[in-house]
């Protein structure tokens, strides 16, 4: 027999049936989408330098498993901001997911209440807030966006609380968007029923003028059915607006894409209950630090005053394991179930999430922890 005819063939070539981790779905999700979707989905600002050290600075930290204890059972349930779940990966906030499948964010909605985790809703759905607010009972957090219009701004809060949301997560690393070079070259285009519903609630879309439709036109590229993703997104969000914000509700207030120790404080003194450690998975300032790299100086600056979150990379339940011991409440999971979303629709992100899971319990095992208060800075290096 020779064995080297059983090696099997490397993954791009394989028609991948059953993923086994969540990089298989990227390759699902490549195959299943148009290029340009797929690019808008994967890719990330400039020379994407940022987009791939969020996964370098995972793959360079080292675990220091601990052995010999009973993990028989291994708890990996937690809570974030007072609300319990079965595992600490929330679902980040992703723009237009009806791009990935047709139920777009209904599918992950169920979802994430299968899973028993948070959902973080962004503003820019293409599902209504209150659709998807509706498909489920579990908990769900809304991303905010500011808009120039305050007032807008205003009423899509006090929307979000009617609807039911238990949390505000204003992401304050979008005054202007990313310089997203996959998309000028694709001349990306977003088909008709793929636009911010949310917006389209409050103001006439058409009525945004030609220089807001967006910027692909200025490089050249092909027109297109909406505005920009951006176009009415306030370029002169200031802390002050977060004191505004802070106003609006009772509801808890998280600030996402917060990089350094000095936001973080700001975030505190403005009464944000929550940050999440954020570079928008590599999309905004390339160039800006891997998140997890940032993580523990912020904890150390906080000294548990707020929680904290992060996202970008994490693909591996032994990344989930790594950003709790430096001190993550949870992290975020972004681009990973979009992908699932477009392979298989609620079922592809049911079982990326349930993948992700069952990997973070193994590692918690094969690290001599059985719950998550016992995962502490000296499981990594
Ligand atoms: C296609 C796409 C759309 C996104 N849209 C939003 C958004 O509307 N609001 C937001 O706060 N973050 C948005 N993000 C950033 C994610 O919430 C998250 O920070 C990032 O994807 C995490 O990195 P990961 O993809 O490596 O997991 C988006 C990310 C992607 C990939």
């Amino acid at each position: 027999m020779h064995y080297t005819r059983m090696r099997p063939a490397p993954p791009e070539s394989r028609t991948l049936k059953k993923p086994v981790n969540l990089d298989d779905y990227e390759l699902l999700a490549r195959e299943k989408l148009p290029g340009p979707a797929f690019d808008f989905i994967a890719g990330g600002a400039e020379d994407e330098l940022t987009l791939r050290d969020n996964r370098l600075a995972f793959q360079r930290l080292q675990l220091r498993p601990r052995v010999l204890v009973d993990v028989s059972r291994v708890d990996p349930s937690t809570e974030v901001l007072g609300q319990r779940i079965d595992f600490p990966a929330l679902v980040a906030p992703v723009a237009l997911q009806k791009l990935a499948h047709p139920d777009g964010e209904l599918a992950v909605a169920r979802a994430a209440a299968a899973a028993g985790t948070v959902m973080l809703l962004s503003t820019i759905s293409s599902v209504s807030l209150e659709d998807v607010a509706r498909e489920t009972e579990a908990p769900k957090w809304f991303q905010l966006y500011c808009y120039k219009d305050r007032e807008v701004t205003r009423r899509i809060v006090q929307r979000a609380r009617d609807a039911g949301y238990r949390a505000i997560c204003l992401t304050v690393d979008v005054p202007k968007l990313g310089n997203r070079e996959r998309d000028f070259r694709n001349a990306l285009q977003f088909p008709p029923d793929v636009f911010p519903v949310n917006l389209a609630m409050e103001v006439d879309l058409s009525a945004a003028p030609p220089e807001a439709r967006t910027s692909l036109e200025a490089a050249g590229a092909a027109g297109v059915q909406h505005p920009s993703l951006t176009w009415e997104i306030a370029p002169d969000l200031t802390w002050a607006d977060v004191a505004w914000v802070r106003s609006l509700t009772d509801l808890p207030l998280l600030l996402k894409g917060i990089l350094t120790a000095e936001d973080a404080l700001l975030a505190a003194e403005h009464g944000a209950a929550a940050v999440i450690v954020s570079n928008h998975g590599g999309r905004q300032l390339d160039g800006s630090p891997a998140a997890i790299d940032v993580l523990p100086e912020i904890v150390d600056a906080l000294g548990g005053r707020v929680e904290v979150l992060v996202d970008g990379g994490v693909r591996r339940g032994t990344d989930v394991l790594k950003a709790l011991a430096l001190g993550a409440k949870a992290v975020l999971l972004g681009r990973p179930y979009v992908f699932a979303l477009a392979a298989g629709g609620e079922r592809g992100v049911r079982r990326a999430l349930s993948i992700l899971r069952a990997e973070f319990e193994l590692a918690m095992a094969l690290s001599g922890v059985t719950s998550v208060a016992g995962i502490t800075r000296a499981l990594v290096r």
